[in-house]
């Protein structure tokens, strides 16, 4: 029997929000299976993506699904901290995708993220950024909050997990503080899973935060 595939919300937004002009592409925490950057890839011959991770082993293996699709000219995969210096120029990038990964940083590395984010990114450039929700149900019952550092701790299936789980005005007022305008804010539910197919369901539906920022001036 063939299972279900869950469709991304945020994953389509993401995309969408994409432009034809946009050629340099960082995709921070790369996409489960490399499967977003793949698709930026291919609808442009053109278009140059890096995309980071903490995870060697999840690393090798979007590397490998993108040298099987005859990928690898346009997309390159590196082990990089967002909360780090990062090795790129002033404005080198149009276009940057944080989905599900800025929640994984306490307070002081996600000023430090996007202050780098804000300096690589190009003038009139864009970041969408996609954060888990305090509405999120998984974290009603049985969590931890730390106010010092904005983590949540709590269990899933098993597992221990500690993420910042934002408002829209708390995800909102790092990106202003750190120079962008915002765009647009949504807030919806999305069905995530557990796996690179996206065929197990995580046990509760999450409610997600997407914000659409500018480097303008
Ligand atoms: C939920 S996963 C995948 C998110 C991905 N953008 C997507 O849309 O499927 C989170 C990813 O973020 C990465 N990550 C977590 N903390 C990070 C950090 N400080 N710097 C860079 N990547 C990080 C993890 O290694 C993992 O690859």
């Amino acid at each position: 029997m063939e299972r279900q595939i869950y469709s991304s919300t945020s994953e389509e937004h993401g995309i969408a929000a994409l432009k034809d002009s946009d050629r340099f592409i960082y995709s921070v925490g790369v996409s489960t299976g490399g499967i977003a950057e793949a698709r930026m890839a291919k609808t442009s011959a053109t278009r140059k993506i890096i995309a980071t991770t903490l995870d060697r082993e999840g690393a090798k293996f979007a590397e490998k699904q993108w040298k099987d699709a005859g990928l690898l000219d346009q997309i390159a995969i590196k082990i990089e901290d967002v909360s780090a210096p990062l090795p790129y120029p002033h404005e080198h990038f149009d276009f940057i995708y944080a989905r599900l990964v800025l929640h994984y940083l306490p307070k002081p590395s996600l000023k430090r993220a996007l202050e780098e984010l804000y300096r690589i990114l190009k003038k009139e450039g864009r970041l969408f950024v996609v954060v888990r929700s305090d509405e999120s149900l998984e974290i009603k019952k049985n969590s931890i909050f730390d106010p010092s550092t904005g983590m949540t701790t709590y269990t899933s299936q098993g597992h221990s997990y500690s993420r910042y789980f934002h408002t829209p005005e708390s995800i909102q007022a790092y990106l202003v503080a750190s120079g962008f305008q915002i765009q647009h804010v949504k807030i919806y539910e999305e069905q995530l899973c557990t796996d690179f197919h996206r065929t197990l369901p995580s046990e509760q539906i999450d409610v997600l935060i997407e914000v659409l920022a500018t480097k303008s001036f």
